[in-house]
């Protein structure tokens, strides 16, 4: 398991904000000074001074302490990618204790337990969504993660491929018929360190076909050579039979409902078919939005 490196000597919060265009070097020595005349922390000088605001001190916080995150003036990805975005608000509190569980219930227990997949009954639940944001409080936590995008019935401007803004065609349905690469077809965030996404590609006509190949299997054996944790989005588990293929490949999966929205019996018996099928069902997430 990869952990995060901590440096004994850690930047200031001023040099932070300098180096990333947030504060001006006279500023800083502004706040120093004042600091230095008050007895008190840089931050708390800032704020005195209202030279920072509390979101640039958080923003430089965790780069001090190797901790992501991307200003809401990095326009790189979807800000549907709030663990990116916004780490601090209520949904990514709750993806960090999800992340817990599924170290503690999964990856902790087996070294060879690397792969989930998300999975939930009816389009639109959040699958998309929950797959990435979990992926990115994964790869915060110093683990190499891997988002996979297995939702081969992804309508165009839908799916991973949107949401990281990618922009190479190659994905996981050339790997799968041959054409492609993973170092080709997979693309490093380059913001979120330790994050590589591999998208769907050109969604092919015979997605059940494709996954249930044997070069599907094998890649989740090799990507688990490379990566600590694997993540894989899926099409809705009530329309194609496609979830109950890539979870049984996977091994486990994490079953999703969004409040107000999913049935019960609709959840009950896609957990039914995929237990059937030998997943385990490691956790279930309410997305609340
Ligand atoms: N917790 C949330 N907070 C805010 N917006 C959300 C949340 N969950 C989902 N959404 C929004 O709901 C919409 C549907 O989510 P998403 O695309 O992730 O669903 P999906 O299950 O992957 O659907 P599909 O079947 O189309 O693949 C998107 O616009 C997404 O941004
Ligand atoms: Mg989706």
């Amino acid at each position: 398991m990869n952990s995060v490196v901590t440096s004994n000597i850690r930047r200031s919060i001023g040099d932070i904000l300098v180096a990333t265009g947030r504060l001006s070097s006279a500023d800083s020595s502004v706040i120093m000074e004042y600091q230095r005349q008050h007895q008190i922390q840089f931050g708390d000088a800032a704020l005195a001074l209202k030279l920072l605001t509390k979101d640039d001190i958080d923003f430089a916080l965790a780069r001090q302490f190797d901790y992501t995150y991307l200003g809401q003036e990095d326009t790189s990805l979807s800000p549907d990618l709030v663990a990116a975005y916004k780490p601090f608000g209520a949904i990514c509190e709750n993806l960090r204790a999800v992340r817990s569980q599924l170290m503690l219930r999964w990856f902790n227990t087996d070294p060879l337990r690397k792969v989930l997949a998300i999975v939930s009954p009816a389009k639109g639940d959040g699958r998309s969504f929950i797959s990435a944001n979990l992926a990115i409080v994964f790869a915060q936590q110093g683990q190499r993660t891997l988002l996979l995008d297995a939702d081969l019935r992804t309508a165009p401007g839908t799916g991973q491929k949107v949401l990281f803004k990618l922009g190479k065609s190659a994905g996981l349905s050339g790997i799968l018929a041959g054409r492609a690469a993973l170092e080709v077809a997979a693309s490093p965030v380059p913001s979120l360190p330790g994050l590589t996404v591999l998208p769907t590609g050109a969604v092919p006509p015979n997605p059940q076909e494709l996954l249930g190949r044997p070069e599907f299997g094998q890649l989740l054996g090799s990507v688990a050579q490379r990566f600590d944790v694997i993540i894989i989005d899926t099409p809705a588990g009530g329309d194609y039979a496609d979830a109950e293929i890539i979870a049984a490949r996977a091994g486990a999966g994490v079953m999703l409902a969004r409040k107000n929205k999913s049935l019960l019996p609709d959840v009950t018996r896609l957990a039914g078919r995929l237990q059937e099928g030998g997943v385990t069902l490691v956790g279930s997430v309410l997305n609340d939005s």
